[in-house]
């Protein structure tokens, strides 16, 4: 995508912050990402710095995608599979700056968080959506296959149950 640089994320002052208020935004707008909203800065700066920790350890990767110096979208991809699924990964916490929707930076996103999957020798992605505002849309266009539904799966941020959708995708020509 034109102008738009998608890398790796290590944990330095700049990028924690724009995770933060990223997730927090993100969350006060109604996203399914495992939060609450209000979702305080305390909070949001303690699941990044875990995910970053994570992500030094090698068990997962933080794509952020940047527009500039503005941290317009981020996915993660996990690695850290049981030891029996060593050929799994799992995609989470796809989000992009609502003032950046709309331009393919998620879509740009997830090629890139497959790409990496493939370079870790990954075959099989699982990722899950809700089923009420959630992004299954963008999923199947990029051609992952819907498992199933469970109904009442997790809370919305403002309140109120919503179902969550799992797909799962083959990738690296598996
Ligand atoms: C879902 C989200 C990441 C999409 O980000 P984005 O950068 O605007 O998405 P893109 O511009 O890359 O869209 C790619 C394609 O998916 C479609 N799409 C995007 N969001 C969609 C949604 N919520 N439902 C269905 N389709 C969607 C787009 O129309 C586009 O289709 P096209 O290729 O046919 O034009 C963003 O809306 C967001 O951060 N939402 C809140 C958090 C969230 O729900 N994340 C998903 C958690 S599982």
């Amino acid at each position: 995508m034109p102008g738009m640089d998608i890398r790796p994320l290590i944990a330095s002052p700049d990028t924690r912050a724009q995770l933060a208020d990223l997730l927090i935004a993100v969350v006060a707008g109604g996203g399914s990402v495992s939060f609450m909203h209000p979702l305080s800065q305390d909070d949001a700066l303690g699941f990044w710095d875990d995910a970053l920790a994570a992500a030094a350890d090698g068990k997962r990767v933080v794509l952020g995608a940047w527009d500039g110096e503005v941290l317009a979208g981020t996915v993660t991809l996990l690695l850290d599979c049981p030891p029996n699924q060593p050929h799994r990964g799992e995609i989470a916490k796809l989000m992009t700056r609502e003032s950046c929707r709309g331009r393919g930076i998620a879509a740009a996103l997830m090629r890139a968080a497959e790409a990496l999957a493939v370079q870790r020798g990954r075959t099989l992605l699982v990722l899950d959506t809700a089923s009420d505002g959630g992004a299954a849309g963008l999923y199947e266009g990029l051609g992952y296959v819907r498992a199933g539904e469970i109904p009442d799966y997790a809370l919305k941020p403002h309140g109120g149950l919503s179902g969550t959708i799992i797909y799962w995708k083959r990738i690296g020509g598996a």
